[in-house]
């Protein structure tokens, strides 16, 4: 099947509430019910529907997948979250999704991309080219972590001045 990749615009934030709300509540069992029900609560999620990168995997129209990540600073940028839905795993989605923050971020004069993962995903992180720096234990709401970091080209100095 046909995946799809857009930024996504505010007319799409509706449907993207859906998927991250059922993706953060089933798939991101390393935090607290607790704390799920805080990310998926508006406070939490419409500040990270702020995030200025934001893009959808759409399959027939169906959003299936998401990135969410902030601009560089410095050329240096953070993906907060990743997702594909369950039932559309293993087709490529996220592979597409990295690829695309990648082709944004180099428009962006990003060399650095970091993100914070748990360990089930180190084979796909790795999988699309990033590299451990480091065990991050007791993380972000509590979490242990991997530091993960691809280098996508040569730091830019012009680039960070703008
Ligand atoms: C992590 C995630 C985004 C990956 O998306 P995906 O669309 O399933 O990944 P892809 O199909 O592009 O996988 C690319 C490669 O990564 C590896 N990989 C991905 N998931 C894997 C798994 N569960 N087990 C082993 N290898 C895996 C494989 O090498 C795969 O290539 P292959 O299918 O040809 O063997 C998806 O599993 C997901 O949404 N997980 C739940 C949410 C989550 O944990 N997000 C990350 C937060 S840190």
């Amino acid at each position: 099947m046909d995946v799809k990749l857009r930024k996504l615009a505010k007319a799409d934030l509706e449907e993207l509430e859906k998927v991250f709300t059922q993706t953060i509540q089933s798939e991101f069992s390393e935090y607290s019910q607790n704390t799920r029900n805080y990310f998926t609560d508006k406070k939490y999620k419409n500040r990270m529907f702020r995030s200025p990168i934001k893009l959808g995997a759409y399959l027939q129209d169906q959003l299936v997948g998401y990135i969410l990540a902030d601009k560089p600073v410095g050329g240096v940028m953070f993906i907060w979250w990743i997702a594909v839905l369950p039932e559309h795993k293993r087709k490529g989605i996220g592979t597409k999704l990295i690829k695309n923050v990648k082709r944004i971020g180099l428009e962006l004069g990003t060399h650095n991309i970091q993100l914070q993962a748990d360990e089930r995903n180190l084979i796909f992180y790795k999988a699309v080219g990033f590299e451990i720096l480091g065990f991050d234990k007791k993380s972000f709401f509590g979490a242990d972590s991997y530091v993960m970091k691809k280098l996508i080209q040569e730091p830019k100095e012009e680039t960070w001045f703008k």
